[in-house]
């Protein structure tokens, strides 16, 4: 019986209610031993009628990869043939249901999201219990959580339970949190006397008050003070047990039972998820053993089996046992024939004395079939735990490495850390020292020391005379780093170098390494050279599939090809990439080359899609937690933001991207963090904020060897400010390189942007000539953006050259084009300057012309879903590429015809800004 929490109930009770009506809800119940996160979380349980779906982590040494998700799935495992095929096949590899298939780190995170969307579908609410979450398997965990936070018009609830304490931070699972205290005096007196009728009431106030009304001290306790204390006429224990502190007295209690009954315990708590246990003893040790337990308060006996009566019982057993029992119940748990390979494994583990070879291999196994399923961080303790069995110190060297790389695929830099000093102690082959430290720089360059981790790889690239495939990998990889630092000479060198190593031995390498050569030398200002190797290569990227090759290196094509406006090449590469990643489920890969092709949207003046990409890449590195990826996408959005006048979130999102680039050192990203806000505050007529931001961008720029405009495209923002803010000087020097950048190919951008600050800086008699020659720079069809911008600067020029009337037109202009583009910020400028040129004070052109009405009020989300229905696809495939369900697909939809005023989705495609 549940005594107090109305509160507590109450809110739980809502978010259940919430999904009975289609709102999808996540909350996470904290707090100490004993404290009744379980209770709670059953009693929600049991008032939510409809489908609920249960799992609970068991504190053990085996880490059995997807058991917590097979136990929850399992009632609605029957509608797995329902979802996509590739979702489909992810879950079915995870759950040993067929096949081991080779799956990403989020591929099965997205099936669980598309099995309960599912199942909310075709059978009414679900409700998802997850307790003990902190002993829940990783991959189980990470997948409840992606879905649970990417779940929204779906009727699914998510509760979760966690004991405090425990090694996990509920902070930083980014699900809202309920921390949960003790009962109130009335509940905890009423608890305590429900359960020990004979107790003084005085007494139950004073437990109450000093077990801060803990439930499970408030019903134990009383069982082992003297008749005298529990009457009051003996004064309490000064220390009163309380949560962990619990787990003594149910030692004494396992302890006065009879050896039976104790190994019946024994066997039930050495098992693991999917043993039955019980089966086992009622067979070994006989019904009477689990009964004798269940009297004694310490089993509780039912229809499912039987559960410890609180997970410290389980504890408690462990802890009294005697190493060799221990050791002889694992052995009996791992001969059972319902045993899982996996299950098997982990007992003959557990069992085994000093190293044994086939224990590690068996165990080396499951390593492998975890990793395969994209479980990286319980294949890593598997590879880890199967290191320990082996004696030889190389083989023991080599698991440790593989446990170390797959801690880090599965995004663990300090466990991987940790494992390598394992390895470091025991590896005697020099060959073995040479991965180690190779890994060992991979950690550092992912943990926030790249150039570190970039000279440790090269380092082991010169030690490997005899290997120059291994040698030219290490070299790539030290080049890819440098794109983020922005050493863009020394990633041309060490790019170099892989290729000429590669090339007698692995062509395709040696072929992306010519690709990353030119990516830096495009960069260094090279870009005639550059582009015809990036040209060439073109064909080959756009037939990139994933395994190839890391997805970056083509969405770095995408970006450069953006810098010598080569757009058309960047967009038919970032879509295809954006799709085929997509196509395959690639949750974390899509991070950046989304963020690429926002860029390229951004650059076309699609400001609405621009958006819609950026925001997706951002949800998705948060929701992957993957944040070397992360800085890209902010930068990105913060520039769409800044254009739109979202000022509050450019502000975030810039101050985010900065921050987090700087945190890596990749100073080339932390550049598009200050352009953001120097564009922001030009656009709000703040030029000496303006100024001060540029000028970060620029003191950041120069600790890169970057020597190209066009990648950030601050600078005719810093030399606007600059001049506004009364520094000629300063604004003249920056524009002499922005005119040297223009001379490349393909720099129109940069070509225009200088003539007309030219025309801004120069005497009145030249204005016309420099804004004339400005605009056949910036043709308005392709750069509407920067067209507009050389109108309205030309039109408050022209106005200063007191020629007011034949200022109005181009400034009519200006204000429609910004308009159209949903400039708001640049719109309002342009009316300003308007006005005081005599001009009409109403809006020029009316309401956003070329998108149609509506579009600028779709969110992020709805303009992305919209787009793809656009295009045909159904709402199922549609979600599985957004890693939505279908059901909040529809909903956007819905929402979506109804701001565009469309009834089908045949006339989607009519409503929505061009392509
Ligand atoms: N509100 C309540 N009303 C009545 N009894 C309660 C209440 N809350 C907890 N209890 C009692 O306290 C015991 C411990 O609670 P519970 O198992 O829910 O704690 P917990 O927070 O889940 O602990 P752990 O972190 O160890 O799992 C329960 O078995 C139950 O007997
Ligand atoms: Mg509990």
């Amino acid at each position: 019986m549940l005594v107090g929490r109305e509160d507590e109930l109450a809110t739980l009770g809502g978010l259940v209610q919430d999904a009975a009506a289609g709102r999808s809800g996540v909350l996470c119940l904290h707090g100490p031993a004993g404290v009744g996160k379980t209770m709670l979380l059953q009693q929600a349980a049991a008032q939510a009628g409809g489908t609920v779906l249960h799992a609970r982590g068991v504190e053990s040494e085996a880490h059995l990869a997807f058991a917590a998700l097979a136990e929850m799935l399992g009632p609605v495992l029957d509608l797995r043939d329902g979802l996509p095929a590739a979702q489909a096949r992810a879950l079915g590899s995870a759950l040993a249901l067929e096949e081991a298939a080779p799956a990403a780190p989020f591929a099965v995170a997205s099936a669980v999201l598309g099995l309960l969307a599912a199942a909310a579908e075709d059978r009414g609410p679900v409700v998802v219990v997850v307790d003990d979450l902190q002993w829940v398997d990783e991959a189980s965990r990470s997948a409840v959580l992606f879905a649970a936070r990417r779940l929204d018009a779906d009727p699914v609830a998510v509760l979760l339970g966690v004991r405090d304490e425990e090694g996990l931070d509920v902070a930083a699972l980014d699900v809202p949190a309920l921390a949960l205290g003790g009962l109130d005096a009335d509940a905890g007196v009423a608890l305590l006397t429900a359960a020990h009728p004979g107790l003084a009431d005085a007494v139950a106030r004073r437990l109450v008050a000093d077990t801060g009304g803990n439930p499970l001290a408030l019903v134990e306790i009383p069982a082992l003070l003297s008749a005298a204390q529990r009457g009051g006429e003996e004064p309490l224990p000064a220390q009163l047990p309380i949560g962990r502190g619990l787990e003594r007295a149910y030692g004494r209690r396992v302890g006065a039972l009879d050896p039976p009954a104790r190994e019946a315990l024994l066997l039930l708590a050495a098992a693991q998820p999917g043993d039955d246990a019980a089966g086992l003893a009622r067979h070994l040790v006989g019904d009477g053993a689990l009964t004798a337990a269940e009297r004694a308060g310490l089993l509780v006996l039912d229809a499912s089996g039987a559960t410890f009566r609180h997970p410290l019982v389980r504890s408690a057993v462990l802890a009294a046992a005697e190493p060799a029992a221990l050791r002889a119940v694992h052995g009996q748990l791992a001969d059972q024939p319902g045993a899982s390979p996996d299950g098997r494994a982990w007992h003959r583990a557990a069992a085994a004395i000093g190293p044994d070879a086939d224990v590690a291999a068996a165990l080396r196994d499951v390593g492998v079939r975890a990793q395969t399923a994209g479980a990286f961080v319980d294949a890593a303790a598997a590879f880890a735990r199967a290191a320990d069995l082996t004696a030889a110190p190389d083989d023991r060297a080599r698991l440790l490495l593989e446990a170390a790389a797959a801690a880090l695929v599965g995004g663990r830099p300090a466990l991987g850390r940790e494992l390598l000093v394992r390895c470091e102690q025991v590896a005697r082959d020099p060959l073995v020292g040479v991965d180690l430290r190779a890994l060992r720089a991979r950690v550092d360059s992912r943990s926030g020391q790249p150039e570190a981790g970039a000279d440790g790889l090269v380092a082991e690239a010169q030690a490997l005379p005899d290997d120059p495939l291994r040698a030219g990998a290490f070299l790539l990889e030290a080049a890819a780093i440098d794109m983020a630092n922005g050493r863009m000479r020394r990633m041309v060198q060490r790019a170099t170098r892989a290729r000429d190593l590669a090339a007698p031995v692995a062509p395709p390498v040696a072929a992306l390494a010519e690709v990353l050569i030119a990516e830096a030398r495009m960069a260094l200002g090279e870009s005639a050279e550059a582009d015809a190797v990036l040209d060439a290569a073109h064909e080959q990227l756009l037939a990139y599939q994933p395994g190839t090759g890391p997805p970056e290196i083509v969405a770095m094509a995408a970006q450069s090809a953006t810098w010598v406006e080569r757009f058309d090449r960047a967009e038919a590469l970032a879509t295809r990439l954006v799709a085929v990643l997509r196509e395959a489920g690639l949750v974390a890969e899509l991070v950046y080359p989304l963020g690429v092709r926002a860029l390229v949207q951004l650059r076309l003046g699609r400001l609405q899609r621009a958006r819609a990409d950026a925001t997706e890449a951002v949800e998705l590195g948060d929701a992957t937690g993957f944040e070397t990826a992360l800085g890209y996408p902010l930068g990105v959005l913060a520039e769409v933001e800044a254009l739109l006048g979202e000022d509050d979130r450019c502000r975030a999102h810039a101050t985010r991207c900065a921050a987090l680039a700087e945190s890596m050192s990749a100073a080339s990203i932390a550049v598009y963090g200050h352009a953001a806000l120097c564009l922001l505050e030009l656009g709000r007529g703040h030029p000496g904020e303006a100024a001060d931001h540029g000028l970060a961008a620029e003191r950041v720029e120069a600790r890169t060897d970057v020597d190209e405009s066009a990648i950030v495209r601050y600078l005719p923002n810093l030399v606007e400010a600059l001049w506004r803010s009364g520094d000629e000087p300063g604004a003249a020097r920056r524009l002499a390189v922005l005119e040297r950048h223009a001379q490349r190919p393909g720099h129109t951008w940069a070509a225009g942007a200088a003539l007309r600050l030219r025309g801004v800086l120069g005497p009145d008699e030249e204005v016309d000539d420099w804004f004339a020659r400005a605009l056949e720079q910036h043709d308005p069809a392709e750069r509407p953006f920067e067209a507009a911008r050389t109108r309205l600067l030309l039109g408050e020029r022209l106005r200063r050259a007191r020629r007011p009337a034949d200022a109005r037109r181009p400034l009519r202009t200006a204000v429609a084009a910004f308009e159209r583009l949903g400039a708001a910020p640049w719109a309002e400028r342009a009316r300003v300057e308007l006005r005081a040129a005599g001009g009409p004070a109403a809006s020029a052109g009316g309401p956003a012309a070329a998108g149609a009405p509506g579009v600028e009020e779709l969110t992020p989300q709805e303009l992305q879903v919209a787009l793809l229905a656009a295009q045909g696809q159904t709402n199922r495939e549609i979600g599985a590429g957004l890693f939505l369900s279908p059901k909040t697909v529809e909903h956007h939809l819905s929402r979506t015809f109804r701001k565009l005023g469309i009834r089908r989705r045949a006339e989607l495609s009519g409503a929505l800004p061009p392509t």
